[in-house]
């Protein structure tokens, strides 16, 4: 008898010797490491945190953990932390990172199908992942997301924003070369069964290539994309939803 083909899930491939960032050897050089790529960082991290708040006692899910940038900062303060990624080569430099630490345990899962049962995470969080997908495909993800979260969880998602810089953000959506989202967008890929609390931005499109190099006066600027309006200004946005 001949089966169905079965659809293979949308998978943005990251590994060993890939070109650009899809190399997962080469991705912390490339996006994490240098004085760029670390002011970047820690203003996102510090939108992120705000919405995720303090961790002692929850169970997290960070999906599309890749080299662990998220879950291997949340192990040493959660009850335990999990991080899922397809991609062995990614989860293989996050478990070495999270060596030796007792919370925390990684999978190997696609996002559109989380392997955990319903209500399993106090907290999910998923960081620059979402948007390398199609809109139907984020929707599966965050639908999963909100599964596996229990009933008065939190939800932290990182988008790419069609607004940022205005401008600049529309100009990258109309070229092909980002493809951010508007906020009816976000809200229809949200979907039901949760209720947007805060949304806090991060980064502000070509600004902060000055600011990083004076990260004194630049990070307290930047501190305003936290805060609505100039939140829809930024490069990315983090969204904190909590699940009914
Ligand atoms: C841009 S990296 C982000 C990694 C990490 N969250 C970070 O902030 O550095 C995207 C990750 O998504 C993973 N990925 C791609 N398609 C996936 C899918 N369908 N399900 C789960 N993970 C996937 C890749 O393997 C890669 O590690």
């Amino acid at each position: 008898m001949n089966e169905a083909p079965s659809r293979k899930p949308e998978v943005v491939e990251y590994r060993i010797g890939r070109q650009g960032l899809g190399d997962a050897a080469a991705y912390d050089a490339l996006r994490y490491t240098g004085p760029a790529q670390e002011y970047k960082q820690a203003v996102m991290a510090g939108a992120y945190r705000r919405l995720i708040g303090p961790l002692a006692g929850r169970r997290v899910l960070d999906v599309g953990c890749g080299t662990g940038r998220g879950v291997v900062e949340f192990i040493p303060e959660a009850q335990f932390a999990v991080g899922c990624d397809a991609s062995l080569d990614m989860l293989a430099l996050a478990v070495t990172k999270a060596r030796g630490q007792r919370a925390g345990a990684f999978a190997a899962a696609y996002a559109q199908d989380l392997p955990f049962a319903d209500g399993e995470f106090d907290v999910v969080t998923s960081l620059n992942f979402l948007h390398l997908f199609s809109l139907e495909t984020q929707r599966r993800m965050i639908s999963e997301m909100k599964r596996v979260a229990k009933p008065g969880g939190t939800l932290v998602l990182e988008f790419d924003n069609a607004l940022q810089g205005l401008a600049i953000g529309l100009y990258k959506r109309w070229s092909g070369r980002e493809q951010g989202l508007f906020p009816s967008e976000i809200r229809r890929v949200i979907g039901g069964d949760c209720r947007i609390v805060r949304v806090c931005g991060a980064v502000f499109p070509v600004l902060w290539r000055l600011f990083y190099r004076a990260p004194r006066w630049g990070r307290p600027i930047e501190k305003l994309a936290y805060v609505p309006p100039f939140n829809r200004l930024a490069h990315r946005v983090y969204y904190q939803l909590l699940k009914t």
